[in-house]
């Protein structure tokens, strides 16, 4: 058991910090679930059946993170892992790299991300091409079993164990621009109350795990993170 490290902030963030970056979330309205069948581009057996579809999906979707710039919330977190006096994880559902162009460096990406290519053979991984072809053939063992290293729906998301380890020595757990509705993120909060972490939600409206965290401030994430971010750092 890890003894609670003097400051640590782990930060779960969705896709809600990424909105008013232009890049669309997936339960709003009109969000990418309203456009595209979960279980046909976001499970491995929808890429069974029609990888073009689903690798199409993928290389849409990386075009625009490619294009999109961070925006204040993703730069407060930035600035929080920079000044702040300990440690800072950003434990990201996002496959955009939006906290990395801010200057993030402690980030985990749970379900993977759109720069990141699989072997689904050999489990080589490499930097994805802007676009992806089902005939592209891994450049580690050749076979044409290429996919987004993206985790989807049945899969295990990455590092784990690492968050876990991170929940354990953490003081304060934030959770950002996410609707709780997935499993194991949406487990996180009640995992960190359980650590004796404090909780905050700073997210548009109300999510599903609303009812379990001490705080919560409601409004869009570049107003909300950037104020929180300054009272955590004033002196
Ligand atoms: N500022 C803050 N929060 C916002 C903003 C904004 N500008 N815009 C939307 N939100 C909030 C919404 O209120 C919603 O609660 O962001 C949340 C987005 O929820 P989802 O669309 O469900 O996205 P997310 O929670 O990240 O989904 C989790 O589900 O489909 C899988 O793998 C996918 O990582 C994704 C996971």
């Amino acid at each position: 058991m890890f003894e609670p490290m003097k400051n640590c902030i782990t930060i779960l963030t969705g896709a809600g910090i990424s909105a008013e970056s232009g890049l669309g979330t997936f339960r709003d309205e009109g969000g990418l679930w309203a456009q595209q069948r979960i279980e046909d581009v976001a499970t491995p057996e929808g890429f069974a059946r029609n990888p073009e579809l689903v690798q199409g999906f993928y290389n849409a979707r990386r075009a625009q993170a490619v294009e999109a710039v961070p925006n204040a919330a993703h730069e407060a977190l930035a600035r929080l892992e920079a000044e702040y006096d300990g440690e800072v994880l950003i434990v990201t559902q996002n496959v955009d790299g939006l906290h990395e162009k801010a200057g993030s460096r402690n980030v985990l990406h749970m379900h993977g991300a759109l720069n990141g290519a699989l072997c689904a053979a050999c489990e080589h991984r490499w930097e994805a091409p802007l676009v992806m072809h089902v005939a592209d053939s891994c450049p580690n063992c050749a076979a044409q079993a290429t996919r987004p290293d993206i985790v989807w729906f049945g899969e295990m998301p990455y590092g784990m164990e690492q968050i876990d380890e991170a929940l354990q020595r953490s003081t304060l757990f934030a959770s950002i621009g996410t609707s709780g509705n997935v499993y194991p993120a949406a487990g996180f909060v009640a995992e960190a109350r359980r650590l004796g972490c404090a909780t905050i939600e700073l997210n548009l409206e109300p999510s599903e795990g609303f009812s379990l965290f001490d705080e919560a401030r409601h409004g869009a994430a570049t107003q909300t993170v950037p104020a929180w971010v300054a009272k955590l750092l004033k002196p």
